[in-house]
């Protein structure tokens, strides 16, 4: 007789089962977001999501593979099977929900704004910046952008491939504001900041970040969720926090 659940265990397999059997865990990323996921001096991707994504691939007994998009070709990468799993700081949204099934966050973030330092009485609050003179920037594809030209959409957008590019063109004067995760500009304000620029650092919304898999694989989303408490439990997970947050 026929058996649905062998039939359905026998066709179906989800991305953990794929990359077991493989060998291998391909990951699409962004490594632009400090500290998150970067290029060193030896141009090597590392960062506190890699470390995770060490921990997770090691669980899985295989090795991790890295592959490196802009992030607006994250999903449609993920869509046409090119890896099988995006781990780039991604906020869950309703808009990427509908095309991709996320894990449960690892982190909380928001969106705050870098200005200009001389508009410090000019803007209190990203509504002060919707007017057209202003020009904000963010890097493409991300909630930083969508934000930006939901909230701010009298003002002129610009979009860049890395948040350091979209960001240094407030220190130069080029553009008035920046738009980003709060977790990227804190510490991209010591780094590439050079006293020019001020963090309006009340985040404008509240923006968990997840890892996401194929739409409908809840399979992987089971063994993701359980390996995130595992390494919360196990003491990993704040030891590579530590490691990348604590000064
Ligand atoms: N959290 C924001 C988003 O989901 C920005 C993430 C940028 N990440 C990166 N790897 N560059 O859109």
């Amino acid at each position: 007789s026929f058996c649905v659940v062998c039939f359905f265990n026998s066709v179906y397999a989800g991305m953990v089962e794929d990359v077991v059997q493989r060998g291998s865990l391909k990951v699409g990323l962004t490594p632009t977001y400090i500290p998150f996921e970067m290029t060193n001096k030896q141009g090597e991707i590392i960062g506190f999501e890699v470390d995770i994504l060490r921990s997770m691939a090691k669980s899985m007994g295989v090795k991790l593979e890295l592959i490196s998009v802009s992030y607006d070709g994250l999903i449609p990468g993920m869509l046409t099977g090119k890896f099988d799993l995006i781990a780039s700081g991604m906020t869950i949204n309703q808009q990427r929900n509908l095309k991709l099934n996320f894990s449960e966050p690892f982190i909380q973030t928001g969106q705050t704004l870098i200005i200009r330092k001389d508009l410090d009485h000019k803007v209190k609050s990203y509504k002060d910046l919707n007017q057209e003179q202003y020009r904000i920037t963010s890097q493409v594809g991300t909630t930083g952008e969508v934000l930006a030209k939901k909230y701010m959409n009298k003002a002129q957008y610009y979009g860049y491939n890395s948040e350091a590019e979209a960001f240094l063109e407030v220190v130069n004067g080029k553009a008035d504001a920046f738009i980003f995760d709060e977790t990227y500009n804190v510490i991209a304000l010591h780094r590439l900041g050079n006293n020019k620029v001020l963090h309006l650092d009340q985040p404008i919304t509240k923006e968990p970040i997840a890892f996401a898999v194929m739409q409908g694989d809840y399979d992987s989303v089971n063994w993701i969720n359980n390996f995130l408490n595992q390494i919360k439990n196990d003491g990993t997970y704040n030891q590579i926090y530590n490691k990348w947050f604590k000064k």
